[in-house]
């Protein structure tokens, strides 16, 4: 039999074959996309930057809003002219939107020019379904192969050298009724704990400065283990491994986020002081008909508990604007939470209908014009928030970790532990280590600083 790195030496085009990997979405897209990297790696290929000396192609695709669709739609069918000046590349998609059944149909019917169409249950599958399309030379179709299984033993290629994403569960069951994510990525299931904190370790030896466990609901961790270990039992263990590191975790869903938790948070040494909660939305009429399963007091209840006991905590949240039979009275309802909690910053969406969910056969009265007006008056709000919570941590001296060269001569970005940016002046060579900076100017949501 021969291997797939046998039949790409004689496929490749240049000295070594090259695969380029372009991901949509969200974290667990490009934790999946490091593990497709993983297997690619161990079948020889190298990584390219650009699609034009790529041998082997692949969008890992994103289904939460329609917004993210259109924009794969149009990416593919722009790699039809590639593929006709170079027969021999191999066009290959992935991820949530090929575990929508109307959606995989459509691109697999439109974009004859790729072999191989493959779902988020498949992603173990990844080489034996690759290797088929490359030795039968036939179009590979591959979805809806949900078994419920946790797949170990995967490689993983990261992309950052000490930033690093951990998942520690798969799927999700709250089935939000505005979600695709429980139709496309299937049922919450948790990866052993003894694993997860083996790669924790692996990675805090190897360097990895920030790491962040992934789960679209970590706060439900464990539930279908054995010895049913909570998060905060988790996120307690990994943190008293030694080392110099910060540990984040997303996402918190408020309805299981516990006292525990905050405790543990609270407590730990490497944990940094940040909580990204989403509310969705701070009207409990809406929050109902979300089936969010939380309702404004208790999601109040919870941050103000995690002020209390977090000292200095950076609050986080997703907003959707615009749910079907939002009004804005509902919404002026959001915008009087935003003020009440004072997030540090927010991810703003407005509501995208999806295929299948109960929400997208909602009744949906609302023009697009008059959503978008009330999405601007959220930024603008958001806006004065931030920079008011920005301007308050002048003449602070905070723990920032060097991130990236800001562009500009001389100049660095970095992250707090409450992640947010700071620009600072700085050498390159302190990219990717901990640097103490006072914080001399707030720029709206970003900080300036000094090193100290
Ligand atoms: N599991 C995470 C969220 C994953 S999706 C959680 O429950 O918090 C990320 C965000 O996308 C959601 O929090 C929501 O704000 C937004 N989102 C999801 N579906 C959407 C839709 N149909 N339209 C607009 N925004 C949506
Ligand atoms: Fe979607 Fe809700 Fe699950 Fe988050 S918790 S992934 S919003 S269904
Ligand atoms: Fe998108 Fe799938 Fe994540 S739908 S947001 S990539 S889980």
């Amino acid at each position: 039999m021969r291997l797939i790195s046998q039949i790409m030496q004689e496929r490749k085009r240049g000295d070594k074959p090259v695969a380029y990997i372009r991901t949509y979405g969200c974290q667990q897209n490009v934790a999946d996309s490091e593990r497709i990297k993983g297997m690619l790696e161990i079948a020889g290929f190298e990584f390219s930057e650009t699609v034009d000396d790529a041998d082997f192609i692949l969008f890992n695709t994103c289904a939460i809003r329609e917004h993210a669709e259109d924009r794969v739609f149009g990416n593919v069918g722009a790699l039809k002219s590639l593929k006709r000046k170079h027969p021999q590349i191999v066009i290959a998609l992935c991820g949530c939107m090929m575990e929508q059944e109307h959606i995989a149909n459509k691109m697999y019917k439109s974009f004859p020019f790729v072999s191989l169409v493959f779902g988020t249950h498949s992603l173990h599958r990844f080489p034996q379904l690759l290797y088929h399309t490359l030795a039968d030379g036939k179009r590979v179709y591959e979805r809806d192969n949900d078994d419920k299984k946790v797949y170990e033993g995967i490689p993983v290629k990261r992309d950052g050298t000490f930033k690093g994403w951990l998942s520690i569960m798969y799927g999700c069951n709250n089935f939000c009724t505005y979600c695709i994510v429980p139709y496309v990525r299937g049922r919450e299931r948790s990866r052993e704990k003894s694993l997860i904190l083996d790669e924790a370790r692996q990675m805090i030896s190897a360097g990895y400065k920030d790491i962040t466990l992934l789960g679209q609901n970590v706060n439900s961790y464990g539930k279908t283990l054995a010895d049913k270990p909570t998060f905060a039992q988790l996120l307690h263990e990994i943190d008293s491994i030694d080392g110099d590191y910060w540990l984040r975790f997303m996402t918190s869903h408020p309805k299981d986020c516990s006292k525990e938790l905050i405790d543990t948070i609270a407590n730990g040494t490497h944990i940094s002081k940040h909580l990204h909660l989403p509310f969705q939305s701070g009207s409990d009429r809406i929050l109902k008909a979300m089936n969010r399963h939380y309702d404004r007091k208790k999601y109040l209840d919870i941050v103000n508990y995690a002020k209390e006991k977090i000292d200095g905590v950076s609050l986080t949240s997703d907003i959707i604007v615009g749910f079907p039979g939002e009004t804005y009275e509902d919404f002026k309802e959001t915008l009087s939470l935003i003020r009440e909690v004072e997030f540090t910053s927010l991810f703003t969406f407005i509501y995208s209908p999806r295929v299948g969910t109960p929400a997208a056969k909602m009744d949906d009265p609302i023009p697009a014009e008059e959503k978008s007006k009330w999405f601007r008056e959220l930024l603008d709000v958001q806006e004065e928030i931030a920079a008011k919570r920005c301007a308050s941590m002048v003449n602070n001296t905070e723990k920032v970790l060097i991130e990236s060269e800001t562009g500009k001569n001389g100049e660095l970005n970095g992250r707090t532990s409450g992640n947010i940016i700071v620009e600072l002046k700085g050498d390159k060579s302190l990219i990717g280590t901990f640097q103490n900076v006072k914080i001399t100017q707030a720029r709206n949501w970003i900080l300036k600083g000094e090193l100290v």
